[in-house]
């Protein structure tokens, strides 16, 4: 079983090139199957998870052709809706969008429910009344099968009764081939929103108020062929600022966009962490000792909680009480148990968490229980005095391309052990 050993307490030091969002990327994948010729897709994330909504596409029998390891050529011309590879489907969260692009392309849809990491129940209640208000049927069983009579989705007025990121993005997928306009309420405002539409208008939609709370998509009978670069990942760049801040040193975090890390920064800087903003990267440095802060995630533009648990690491080894509040999940917070065998002092009520900081964390065997708690528990083996090991890697590889070759190039003493030869040929065979 491959896992990660670390030999902590090396300060980090030097650059490090933040990849494509991964979530613009799962969702822009799907709705790749909306265009009618060749979209090609640059500054893409070689994860597992890319790599996965690819093989998926191919079963639908999509042409998919690696241009280099981070350019992807897709033609949809003789995709289909039924006999998707399903077994992959199953594995992955992002495989609810093809919900809104074999809908929006085809008037009729079959996934299975997804996958994904566990932070307790993930309902899909807000895509699936989405979905009917357009028009379609939607069944769910261990499958989503869905369906238009008339073969065409209509556009209607939708009201999200919660900010979801995956229906906002859903229903906009859904709605770009409909007949006439829909508006979307409450939508989610994150970064990937405004990616996913960007690149749906550069095929040719016309979607617009992306980023804001109100999204109306005017429905256009065809998109075309094009070329589309994926944003950097904002919570890829928050991690090494995370990462920085836990062990010390001075990273320069490059390919960012800054106003994305807004949120991230301020919170740091509370710290005691110096953050310099340019154009498109960031400069993290932290000397004395970090100190406590209060942290309540939110949808964005507030505290994304895709970084509560890196967070979570830092404010471990911080001077004082911090208090965590998680405002989006209701079970964020499996990585304290890992974090507790290495002495942090944190206890967990609910939604809240309450973290009395220590000197210092100690090496030990961990788990990654999902994808940022894994990340958690490498920022913290890493900050650690000892050898750390994190079981379950594949839950990281999920979503941090060459995660520990980029530690490796800060000054991280981390390495891969027990590996097997085929999961590291993934990128190279994925065309
Ligand atoms: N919700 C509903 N009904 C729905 C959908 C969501 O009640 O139909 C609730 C959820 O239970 C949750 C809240 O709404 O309490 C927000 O869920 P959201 O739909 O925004 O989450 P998601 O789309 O399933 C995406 C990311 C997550 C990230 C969340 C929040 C992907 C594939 N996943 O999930 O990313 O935590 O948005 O920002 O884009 C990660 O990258 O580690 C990750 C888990």
């Amino acid at each position: 079983m491959e896992k990660y050993r670390i030999n902590g307490g090396s300060r980090l030091h030097g650059e490090v090139e933040i990849s494509g969002a991964k979530n613009a990327a799962v969702a822009i994948i799907p709705a790749a199957l909306l265009v009618d010729g060749v979209c090609r897709i640059e500054n893409l994330p070689q994860i597992s998870d890319t790599v996965t909504l690819l093989y998926i596409l191919e079963s639908l029998g999509a042409t998919v052709r690696m241009i280099n390891p981070s350019t992807v050529e897709i033609d949809c011309s003789h995709a289909t809706w039924n006999g998707a590879d399903y077994d992959r489907m199953r594995g992955i969260r992002a495989s609810y969008y093809f919900v809104g692009s074999m809908l929006g392309r085809f008037g009729i849809a079959r996934t299975t429910m997804p996958g994904g990491c566990n932070f307790g129940v993930r309902p899909i209640d807000q895509h699936v009344k989405g979905m009917n208000a357009m028009g379609a049927d939607v069944q769910v069983t261990d499958f989503i099968d869905a369906e238009v009579p008339g073969r065409r989705l209509r556009g209607a007025s939708i009201y999200l009764d919660k900010v979801s990121v995956g229906a906002t993005m859903n229903i906009i997928i859904a709605a770009v081939l409909a007949e006439g306009r829909t508006v979307i309420e409450n939508a989610a405002r994150e970064p990937h929103i405004v990616d996913l539409a960007n690149f749906l208008n550069s095929m040719g939609a016309d979607v617009r108020g992306a980023g804001t709370d109100t999204v109306k998509i005017n429905g256009v009978d065809r998109l075309h062929g094009g070329t589309y670069a994926i944003i950097p990942d904002q919570i890829e760049a928050g991690t090494y600022m995370a990462a920085t801040a836990a062990c010390g040193g001075e990273v320069l975090i490059r390919n960012v966009i800054p106003k994305h890390l807004d949120c991230i920064t301020a919170k740091l800087r509370e710290m005691g962490v110096t953050v310099e903003e340019y154009p498109e990267s960031v400069l993290v440095r932290r000397d004395g000792r970090l100190r406590r802060a209060n942290i309540k995630t939110q949808p964005y533009p507030g505290f994304p909680t895709d970084m509560q648990p890196q967070i979570g690491a830092c404010l471990a080894l911080a001077q004082g009480t911090s208090v965590i509040t998680e405002g989006v999940w209701d079970n964020r917070y499996k990585y304290v148990n890992e974090l507790r065998k290495m002495g942090a002092q944190i206890q967990v009520d609910g939604r809240v968490a309450v973290v009395e900081g220590v000197e210092t964390l100690n090496g030990a065997s961990v788990a990654a229980c999902d994808l940022r708690a894994g990340a958690a528990m490498v920022i913290a083996g890493l900050a650690a005095q000892g050898i750390t090991t994190v079981e379950d890697i594949h839950f990281i590889e999920r979503g941090y391309q060459e995660f520990v070759g980029k530690l490796q190039l800060l000054g991280g003493d981390i390495h891969i052990i027990d590996v097997p030869e085929e999961p590291r040929r993934w990128a190279a065979n994925a065309g």
